[in-house]
């Protein structure tokens, strides 16, 4: 997971553009990947969630517009399961707003 470089607003799917700035940031999962053999038993699926939480608690701090990823291997259709939409003139550049996010449980700190 990294910080996203400033994304332009136009950019994005069209419902995300309405009363926005002309930028938005947010944060990118850089990396994920399932070992060839383990595929199709839900890891791929957990990995994710624990990227989406994280990335969560983390906005509720600091904020940030939504979580975007690079899809490689015609990984698109995986994460719109998820809610990502697609950029219209980048299919395989998708986001997920933070705001869209079911809310993560707040955690005791005393944990
Ligand atoms: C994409 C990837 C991470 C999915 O991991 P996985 O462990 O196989 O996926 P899961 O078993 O958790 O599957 C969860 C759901 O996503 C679906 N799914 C898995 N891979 C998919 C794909 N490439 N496209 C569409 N749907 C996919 C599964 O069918 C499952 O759906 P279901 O719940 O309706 O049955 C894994 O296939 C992978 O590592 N691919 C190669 C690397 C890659 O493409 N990484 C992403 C680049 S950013």
């Amino acid at each position: 997971m990294a910080p996203r470089g400033v994304v332009p607003t136009e950019d994005l799917p069209g419902d995300m553009r309405k009363r926005m700035p002309k930028i938005v940031t947010g944060y990118t999962l850089t990396r994920l990947a399932v070992s060839a053999g383990m595929k199709g038993k839900g890891y791929g699926e957990r990995l994710l969630n624990e990227a989406m939480e994280k990335v969560y608690r983390v906005a509720q701090q600091v904020g940030g517009f939504g979580l975007f990823v690079d899809a490689k291997d015609c990984a698109a259709a995986f994460y719109e399961k998820y809610g990502f939409e697609p950029f219209p003139d980048d299919p395989d550049t998708l986001v997920l707003r933070i705001s869209d996010m079911d809310p993560y449980p707040l955690k005791d700190p005393e944990e």
